[in-house]
């Protein structure tokens, strides 16, 4: 059997192609960023040729730097940003419109008339989700009433719908030329419209959004050993190696931290914040503001269910303190100046940009600086942004244990942010347990090359797995109960003033 195995890790910003040995070990890796398109406030699009452009240029790179062959792959594995709606034109391969992606808020109207006449109990009781913006849903109906020519084409099942996951599928299967129209339970789980019982897409919830069945992928393992198709010999590879992984990146990163028992859990720091618990084979309804997700399904095993709590801005908020306000030139340089203030001095920044996610649910929220005293630098902003990041996966982490009843007693955490050593203390000390980061830090890609190498026997089972996770760092919690009790009160204090913020 060839030495490795692939994974595409197409994310919010950029897309990544990654190589993995038998260890976990990462053997090469190259990765490009792609434009973020914001035509108005609220709308961000993605241009899905490009996508496919930075993909078959990573793929190349990383391949080439390495001197490897299709042959050298014993599987690829597909994990991709979840919920971004691609819609195309299967015979041409041209998109109809500009990706939509998750962030994007263009569907408040489409969200909120779901809430008004009872079809929102029927979304969150068959597909596990509260009506919002956030999932694939409202963006088909969007393109589907917005761009000319849709509706006919996508009911004469010419005009078809995918994550990014199904759209680089179906080109690095061939495109035009016999590409796969599939995807999975992780990434259907997140459109509004797959029962979770069934994992099969449902005629109701279909109905609510006038979507006709003939666009829709079809839903296969997560990892499948039947494989979804091979690559093309005129894609990428230059020969074949087989598809039998795909995941949604936030359920990649639980299969790459390796928490295949029930209880056990992940957070992923990225743009957004991203908690996973795994509920095992059953589906957990939540009572506390958390979504009910597939985690994974393997081969023809029972699926793995999911509580998630997704928070819209973690990482993008570091970010906005380098663009927007210009207060430091790098995201590593929010460690530096927030190190320069012994705590917050008072001042809680709460960045509801895009609303409030996980557990509030409240589009309408609006982000809010409080606390602020002439006393107050930049540094004290920073320090609160980073505290931001803490406080509001705190959020989630209560609603879990409101929820499944299961309190963390150690937080394993992965992603971009996980670098920033004093973001990770205050973590630790916010939520009061141990936090746990592993050596591979990769863990999204290495967890979409998890499944696909399941699928073809490169690992044997998930027990092999588990060998392969080593911890790289630990935080322990410092501060005093009281200093942590005291500090969330006033977080839910600020909380509050940005949802009763708008009339
Ligand atoms: O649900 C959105 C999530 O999948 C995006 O993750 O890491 O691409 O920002 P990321």
């Amino acid at each position: 059997m060839a030495d490795f195995v692939g994974a595409v890790d197409q994310g919010t910003t950029s897309t990544r192609f990654m190589i993995f040995d038998h260890g976990g070990n990462e053997v090469g890796r190259h990765q490009l960023e792609h434009q973020q398109i914001l035509p108005r406030a609220g709308w961000v699009e993605h241009n899905p040729l490009e996508i496919w452009e930075r993909t078959q240029t990573v793929i190349q790179t990383a391949m080439n730097a390495q001197g490897l062959a299709a042959s050298d792959l014993a599987a690829l594995g597909i994990t991709n940003q979840r919920e971004t709606t691609v819609v195309w034109n299967r015979r041409t391969g041209r998109p109809y419109y500009n990706a939509i992606v998750w962030q994007d808020t263009r569907t408040d109207r489409i969200a909120s008339a779901l809430e008004r006449d009872g079809r929102g109990d029927v979304i969150r009781r068959k597909a596990g989700l509260p009506p919002a913006t956030y999932f694939s849903g409202g963006k088909i109906q969007w393109i589907l009433e917005n761009v000319d020519g849709v509706r006919e084409a996508a009911e004469r099942g010419e005009a078809v719908f995918g994550n990014t996951d199904t759209w680089l599928l179906w080109n690095l299967t061939g495109g035009t030329e016999g590409g796969v129209h599939v995807t999975d339970p992780t990434n259907a789980s997140r459109t509004m419209l797959m029962n979770l019982e069934t994992l099969d897409w449902d005629d109701e919830l279909l109905s609510f959004f006038g979507i006709p069945r003939a666009m829709l992928p079809q839903i296969r393992p997560s990892s499948d050993p039947r494989s979804y198709g091979s690559t093309a010999p005129h894609g990428p590879f230059t020969g074949p190696v087989p598809l039998t992984g795909d995941l949604g990146d936030q359920q990649a990163a639980t299969v790459g931290q390796v928490c295949f028992a029930p209880g056990e859990a992940k957070n992923t720091y990225g743009t957004g914040n991203f908690m996973l618990l795994n509920t095992g084979t059953e589906i957990v309804r939540s009572k506390a503001g958390l979504l009910t997700t597939v985690c994974y399904q393997f081969g023809d095993d029972a699926p793995v269910y999911a509580l998630e709590g997704s928070i819209a801005v973690t990482g993008s908020a570091v970010q906005w303190l380098r663009d927007q306000l210009k207060i430091i030139s790098s995201a590593a340089q929010s460690e530096i100046l927030a190190r320069q203030v012994e705590d917050n001095g008072g001042v809680y920044f709460v960045p509801a940009f895009s609303g409030l996610f996980a557990p509030y649910w409240r589009s309408d929220a609006r982000g809010a600086i409080v606390g602020l005293s002439r006393f107050n630098t930049d540094a004290h902003i920073a320090r609160a942004t980073l505290e931001s990041i803490c406080y509001q996966s705190r959020d989630v982490a209560e609603a879990m244990e409101q929820d499944s009843g299961v309190h963390l007693e150690c937080l394993k955490v992965d992603g971009g942010v996980t670098v920033n050593d004093l973001c990770m203390q205050m973590q630790a000390d916010i939520l009061g347990v141990p936090v746990s980061r592993p050596v591979v830090a990769e863990t999204t890609a290495l967890g979409a090359a998890y499944a696909a190498g399941l699928a073809v026997g490169f690992w044997k089972n998930t027990d092999e797995l588990r060998e392969n996770w080593n911890e790289s760092r630990r935080w322990q919690p410092q501060w005093a109960a009281e200093q942590r009790e005291n500090g969330y009160a006033r977080w839910k204090k600020a909380v509050q003033r940005t949802l009763d913020w708008v009339d």
